[in-house]
C-alpha cells in the first residue's frame, strides 16, 4: 500500500511543530496508524526566509494551490491562518477529495458551516482539534466522548497569550507591552495580537465550543467580547488585595433553549482551580447532565502542544483513508436556539 501523502500549508510556529513531530516520531506514528505517512510538500509565503528547522528544499513551494490541486496528495494541513485565502484553499482541497486538518479557529468560527457542508458532500474528514485549547483534547471530547449528555455550560481560560500576560503581570509586576512581546516571541500570539488581547481569539474559540456543545450555530459576532486592554497594574493589585486574580474567561451557558456566550476579564477567587492556571495554560470546564463536571487542562498555545493536536488529526484522517472510512467525524445536528443579549 502506498503511504498517505501530506501537504502542509504554513511553516511557522505550528507548521514546523507538525514537521518536527512527524519526522521525529515517524516510525512509531506509522505503526500506530497502520499506513505510511509522507510529507509531500510545504507551502510558505517567503521561500527565502531563514527557518528555525531545516527541511529538504525540494519540499517547499510558494504556491499553496500546487499542493491543493496535486492529485497525489491525500491530506492538506492548513496552518497558515487568515480567513479568505484559507477558506478558498480548504474548499478546493475538500472538493478535490482530500481530507483537511486545520488549526485555524478564525476559519472554523467564520466559515465552518460552509466547510462542513462541503466535507460532508465530499465524504472526507475536516478535523480541527488544534483550533481550541492548543494541545488540550476538547473538540473530540465534546463531539464524541460527551455526546450522550445535555451540556449546560462550557467555561474557562481559552487564550494562552492573555493568560501568559496576566500571569506575568500578577506574579512579577511585568509591563503590559513587554509581556505581550514575550508572548509573541514564544509563538503564542496570533499574527495580529489584537485578536488575543482584544478577546476576539477567545470569542472565536467560544463560538466553536458552544456550537458543538449546544448543537446549534453560534457565530463570533453573537459572542459578547471584552479583552484585557483596559486591565492596569492597579486593577491587578486591588484584585490581589481582595483575594482575587484577574483572568480572561470564556463563558457559554444554555438554559431551556436560551444561550449566553461571553468573553471578558473576571475576578476569580484565589482558592478557585482557575486561579492556579498560569502562563500559556488553558483550562476548560464542561458540565453535562449525565457526567456532571469535567475539566480539561493543558498547554493552550505554542509549537509542540498545538502540533500534538494537529498530528493526532492527521493520524485519524490517515487511518480513515486506510480503512476507507472517511467523513466519519462529521458535523453535529443543529437546533435553533435563542442567544441572550449581554448588556455592557
Ligand atoms: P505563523 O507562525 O505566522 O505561520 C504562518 C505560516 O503560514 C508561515 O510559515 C507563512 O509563511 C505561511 N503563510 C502565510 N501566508 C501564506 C500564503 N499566502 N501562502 C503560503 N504560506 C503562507 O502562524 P502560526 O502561529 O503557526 O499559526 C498558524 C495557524 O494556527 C493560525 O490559524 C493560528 O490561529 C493557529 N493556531 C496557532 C497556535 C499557536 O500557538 N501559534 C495555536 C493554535 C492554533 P512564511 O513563513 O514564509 O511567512
Ligand atoms: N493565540 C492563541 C492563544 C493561540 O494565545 O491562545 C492558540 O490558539
Amino acid at each position: 500500500k502506498r503511504a498517505v501523502k501530506i501537504g502542509i500549508i504554513g511553516f511557522g510556529t505550528v507548521g514546523r511543530g507538525v514537521y518536527r513531530i512527524l519526522t521525529t516520531n515517524q516510525e512509531k506514528l506509522i505503526q500506530r496508524v497502520g499506513i505510511g505517512l509522507e510529507i509531500a510538500g510545504i507551502a510558505v509565503r517567503d521561500l527565502k526566509k531563514p527557518r528555525q528547522i531545516s527541511a529538504p528544499q525540494d519540499l517547499f513551494t510558494a504556491d499553496p494551490w500546487q499542493l491543493v490541486n496535486d492529485p497525489g496528495i491525500d491530506i492538506i494541513v492548513e496552518v497558515m491562518g487568515g480567513t479568505e485565502l484559507a477558506r478558498e484553499l480548504v474548499l478546493q482541497a475538500l472538493r478535490n477529495g482530500k481530507s483537511v486538518i486545520t488549526a485555524n479557529k478564525d476559519l472554523i468560527a467564520q466559515h465552518g458551516q460552509e466547510l462542513f457542508a462541503e466535507a460532508d458532500a465530499a465524504r472526507v474528514d475536516l478535523l480541527f482539534e488544534a483550533s481550541v485549547g492548543g494541545g488540550i483534547p476538547i473538540i473530540r471530547p465534546l463531539k464524541q466522548c460527551l455526546a450522550a449528555n445535555n451540556i449546560s455550560q462550557v467555561m474557562g481560560i481559552i487564550n494562552g497569550t492573555t493568560n501568559y500576560m496576566l500571569t506575568k503581570m500578577t506574579q512579577e509586576g511585568s509591563d503590559y507591552e513587554e509581556v505581550l512581546r514575550e508572548a509573541q516571541a514564544m509563538g503564542y500570539a496570533e499574527a495580529d495580537p489584537t485578536a488575543d488581547v482584544g478577546g476576539f481569539d477567545a470569542a472565536r474559540k467560544l463560538a466553536i465550543l458552544a456550537s458543538i456543545a449546544f448543537h446549534t450555530r453560534i457565530t463570533f459576532d453573537q459572542v459578547y467580547v471584552e479583552g484585557i486592554t483596559r486591565i492596569s497594574a492597579k486593577d491587578i493589585t486591588y484584585a490581589r488585595e481582595m483575594g482575587y486574580v484577574i483572568k480572561l474567561l470564556g463563558v457559554a451557558k444554555e438554559h431551556e433553549g436560551r444561550v449566553e456566550v461571553r468573553v471578558h476579564p473576571a475576578l476569580v477567587p484565589q482558592y478557585h482551580p482557575l486561579a492556579a492556571v498560569n502562563d500559556a495554560f488553558n483550562a476548560i470546564f464542561v458540565r453535562g447532565d449525565a457526567v456532571g463536571d469535567t475539566m480539561f487542562y493543558g498547554r493552550g498555545a505554542g509549537e509542540l502542544p498545538t502540533a500534538s493536536a494537529v498530528v493526532a488529526d492527521i493520524m485519524d484522517a490517515a487511518r480513515n483513508i486506510n480503512l476507507g472510512n472517511r467523513g466519519r467525524i462529521s458535523c453535529t445536528c443543529y437546533e435553533q436556539k435563542e442567544i441572550i443579549p449581554i448588556q455592557e
